[in-house]
């Protein structure tokens, strides 16, 4: 798809997402396909810069990237503009006048995304503005991108979408979750949808159980005035991890196309039963080693209060009420501060129902205790090294019927190796914006299905759990499950 000229307005632009990802992904893409001349970005924010501060700031971020730079200085010089902008309709109608200065000095025919990195209570009375200004619709495409969090819990994200509809059409909205940019998680469709092999394996009948593991070493670093208030559901699961799931649980579309795939996510989505309090743990992380350091309690960080009982992890047990995976429990474990930062997916297929090779040769049913029988897993990590695992097994040699041993072996893909670097997602994500492909950004039906699980969980109230930094979440996960899949 062709990129057209345009105009992508980021508000927010003093905020570090736009010097960590946004400037570099758009410079990414205008060098990659050679259309430099098509993006004109207009950053706006409270502060009072001018265009050299925005572009002197986007310069520094560009050659911290290692980009070239001769190419960097000509694009922010002639391409970048900063325009301060408050919150009342005066600063909107000035921001209408700057967008429309820029379209005639450049000839563009009134394509514009606006892109909010703001905080989150801004989304509404900004979307407000755009629509009471008559920003958005033009004579070419406007396009309104959106952050998470969208919305607290299911009410404020009903009203977050009503406010976003009474201004724009849904085929106007964006709603971007950077997991979906990554390569790895497109690739899960592929993955299913291309290789019947593993399609015909993949439901009640043959698979035991599903854990995803979204792990992080690090801890909340200077976000403690965003995440101290939301906590890892809203940070990670009602996002990033429900996209995940969506993914791995859905129908195959009708086709590859935005909405065909989005109502099949959707309605994986809604038969997904809200967990019970009883198979949900949360975990706050205390002092301890990561990677061979000493690391702070979450309530020692900056801005942390002392007594804040925010969850920094959680792991719960989901089951889906369809035909495809009734039955079939799907474990969810994920943290800041863990062990290892590890974002995987373990589909555990069942036992054969027999396990024929035992020590001293007689058979045993894998479901009792002392019969020992691996299952195979198909294991598909989607960072930090990218690819999938079969494991199988085979026979240790030398080892001879009646006292005949297994051992477990890999069959595996490595991304990296076969493609080479992988793609940023938010260039991914911000092409798709820029030639208007929703496939990739959320539906507000979705949003809504994924709220709707964990606002009781949020309202609940539930207890939660120390855990030292660097293991694997509290004790209580063990209770949920026993044996987690070691991903390594
Ligand atoms: C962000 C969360 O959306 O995703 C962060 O706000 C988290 O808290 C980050 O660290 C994880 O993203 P990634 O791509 O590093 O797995």
């Amino acid at each position: 798809m062709s990129i057209d000229p345009h105009v992508f307005v980021i508000f927010g632009a003093t905020g570090d997402l736009t010097k960590r990802k946004l400037i570099p992904a758009l410079f990414h893409l205008m060098q990659n396909e050679d259309i430099a001349e098509r993006c004109h970005v207009l950053g706006t924010a409270r502060s009072d810069w001018s265009d050299d501060k925005f572009r002197s700031v986007a310069k520094e971020a560009l050659r911290n990237a290692d980009f070239d730079e001769a190419d960097i200085d000509a694009w922010c010089d002639q391409r970048l503009f900063y325009q301060s902008l408050g919150e009342d309709g005066a600063d909107f109608e000035a921001l209408q006048h700057r967008i429309e200065d820029i379209e005639e000095q450049f000839d563009l025919p009134q394509n514009r995304a606006f892109y909010l990195s703001l905080p989150p209570r801004t989304y509404g009375p900004t979307i407000k503005q755009l629509g009471e200004q008559g920003l958005s619709e033009s004579d070419g495409w406007t396009r309104v991108v959106i952050e998470k969090p969208f919305g607290q819990d299911l009410e404020s994200a009903k009203e977050l979408n009503d406010t976003v509809h009474a201004a724009f059409r849904e085929d106007q909205v964006f709603r971007i979750d950077h997991y979906l940019g990554k390569e790895t998680v497109q690739n899960l469709l592929v993955f299913r949808f291309a290789n019947a092999m593993f399609e015909s394996l993949w439901n009640r009948d043959r698979i035991e159980r599903v854990e995803i593991t979204v792990s992080e070493n690090l801890g909340v670093g200077d976000r403690a005035s965003y995440y101290d208030s939301s906590g890892h559901v809203r940070d990670m699961l009602q996002n990033h991890i429900t996209q995940l799931l969506s993914l791995v649980t859905m129908e195959p579309p009708a086709a590859m196309e935005g909405d065909e795939i989005r109502q099949e996510k959707v309605k994986a989505l809604r038969a997904v039963m809200p967990p019970s309090p009883e198979d949900v743990v949360f975990g706050q992380y205390s002092e301890g080693e990561v990677g061979g350091e000493r690391v702070p309690a979450y309530t020692d960080e900056p801005d942390v209060p002392d007594d804040s009982d925010t969850e920094t992890f959680v792991a719960l047990r989901l089951e889906i009420a369809n035909w495809r995976w009734r039955g079939v429990p799907f474990y969810i474990r994920s943290g800041k501060r863990l062990d290892k930062k590890r974002t995987q997916i373990a589909v555990v297929f069942q036992r054969a129902p027999i396990a024929l090779f035992q020590p001293g040769g007689e058979p045993c049913i894998p479901e009792e205790a002392g019969c020992s029988a691996e299952p195979n897993v198909l294991l598909i990590t989607l960072q930090p090294n990218e690819g999938f695992d079969l494991r199988f097994e085979v026979k240790s040699p030398e080892t001879n019927s009646g006292d005949m041993q297994l051992d477990t072996q890999h069959l595996s893909f490595s991304y990296r190796d076969a493609f080479g670097p992988i793609p940023d997602a938010y260039t991914t994500l911000l092409r798709d914006v820029i030639t208007g492909d929703q496939t990739l950004f959320v539906r507000s039906d979705e949003v809504e299905a994924s709220w709707r699980l964990y606002t009781p969980l949020l309202d609940a109230d539930l207890p939660v759990h120390d855990y030292p930094a660097g293991s694997w979440g509290p004790d209580e996960t063990f209770e949920l499950l026993p044996s987690w899949v070691d991903g390594d």
